[in-house]
């Protein structure tokens, strides 16, 4: 039942504040932020994982495909960069054949929002194989994200962290990606907070910043239904589009990209900022927009220099930015505002403005959002 949306896709993206609250409903313990002297040293998270995995993990790899391998992405920086555990990405496909050296107390993480993908199976199992008796001196855990708690997945893996987000039809993944930062960002933070990482005080902002998610995540869809009419009638015929993203929003502007292709079927690249500056910026000219992917934040000066140059090469400019910057009205022709919000948290947030966007533009184009050509919601053989 579509609920009155137009299509499943839609009706999928405006879920998105409902699926966070009840990510956090069950992964996050009320109250803890709160109730300051009683309870900031105990443990704000309820994941349920043994308490032994926390203590002796020393790396993490991630295997995954398409859009869970970009939410992968995300989380490789939240539990480099939160937790200081080093953690490796690698498409579920080229693990099996390529993987990584197998290093002693290592997590494996699958996540696959179908639970049922081949080649992510097939990476589980490569990776279960490997931490067989014969290399037991290596221990290892293997752990599934997914958003169905009964199957292949689960029975392949140790321990299970489901997602939550309800049942997700239409073909281009939206709120079940959202349910994975969820789930992975409380399993980075819960890392940091055991290993003291980041102390009781450092973690009670960033837990009040993720209950007000829900909420934010509704402003940036009211903020957005009328730029992205626009937006998507000005480029509904362009051939090429790029997106751009520095930092943790790198893994964001593949997400775009894959969006805008599975569902407009425009070819779409997404880049690092400073890489696109060697070479790919050859492509620009004014029949190739580019979307900048700039909130406020370290990487916000040098996200500007690109889109800077990009303007300079013709392209028209869209930027998802945040409320605060008020001078990017000017660099961007068509900016797209997101609330202020803490860089570290900001996927959470930009990839909203990117789903509406290829929502729309497929729409403009008569195309059927919820059953793109030539793709299966589950690649299963
Ligand atoms: C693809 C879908 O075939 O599978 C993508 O078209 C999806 O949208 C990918 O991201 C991975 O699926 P899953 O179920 O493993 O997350």
């Amino acid at each position: 039942d579509r609920q009155g949306f137009a299509h499943f896709m839609l009706k999928e993206i405006y879920e998105q504040p409902d699926v966070v609250r009840q990510c956090l409903a069950a992964y996050l313990k009320p109250g803890w932020d709160s109730d300051q002297d009683a309870s900031l040293s105990s443990n704000p998270f309820n994941l349920a994982l043994p308490d032994e995995l926390f203590a002796t993990v020393s790396e993490i790899q991630l295997v995954a495909c398409g859009t869970s391998r970009h939410a992968s992405l995300v989380a490789q920086y939240w539990f480099e960069q939160l937790a200081g555990i080093p953690t490796r990405v690698r498409s579920a496909s080229e693990f099996v054949s390529a993987p990584f050296p197998l290093a002693r107390n290592t997590l494996t993480i699958a996540v696959t929002q179908s639970g049922e993908t081949a080649d992510t199976l097939a990476a589980i199992a490569a990776a279960k194989r490997r931490s067989s008796p014969a290399e037991s001196s290596l221990q290892s855990w293997l752990l599934g994200i997914t958003n169905q708690s009964e199957s292949s997945l689960t029975k392949a893996v140790d321990y299970t962290l489901p997602t939550l987000a309800g049942t997700e039809v239409g073909v281009a993944a939206t709120k079940t990606f959202m349910a994975q930062l969820v789930v992975f960002c409380c399993l980075a933070l819960e890392f940091a907070f055991r290993r003291q990482a980041l102390s009781p005080q450092q973690l009670a902002p960033t837990i009040a910043a993720l209950r007000s998610l829900p909420d934010q995540i509704e402003t940036t869809l009211q903020h957005q239904h009328e730029p992205i009419q626009t937006i998507a009638q000005t480029f509904a015929n362009v051939k090429d589009c790029i997106v751009l993203g520095r930092g943790i929003n790198h893994a964001i502007a593949l997400e775009g990209a894959l969006k805008l292709k599975e569902t407009t079927y425009i070819h779409a690249e997404g880049y690092a900022g400073g890489e696109f500056m060697h070479g790919p910026i050859a492509l620009l000219d004014a029949t190739v927009p580019v979307i900048a992917i700039a909130p406020a934040g370290s990487v916000y000066d040098s996200m500007l220099a690109n889109t800077e140059k990009a303007k300079a090469n013709g392209a028209p400019l869209i930027g998802i930015t945040t409320v605060t910057e008020p001078a990017d009205r000017t660099v961007f022709a068509h900016p797209l505002t997101v609330p202020a919000i803490d860089e570290l948290l900001s996927p959470f947030l930009t990839v909203v403005p990117l789903q509406l966007l290829a929502y729309t533009i497929a729409v403009q184009r008569g195309l059927d959002v919820d059953r793109p050509r030539n793709i299966t919601k589950t690649l299963t053989r």
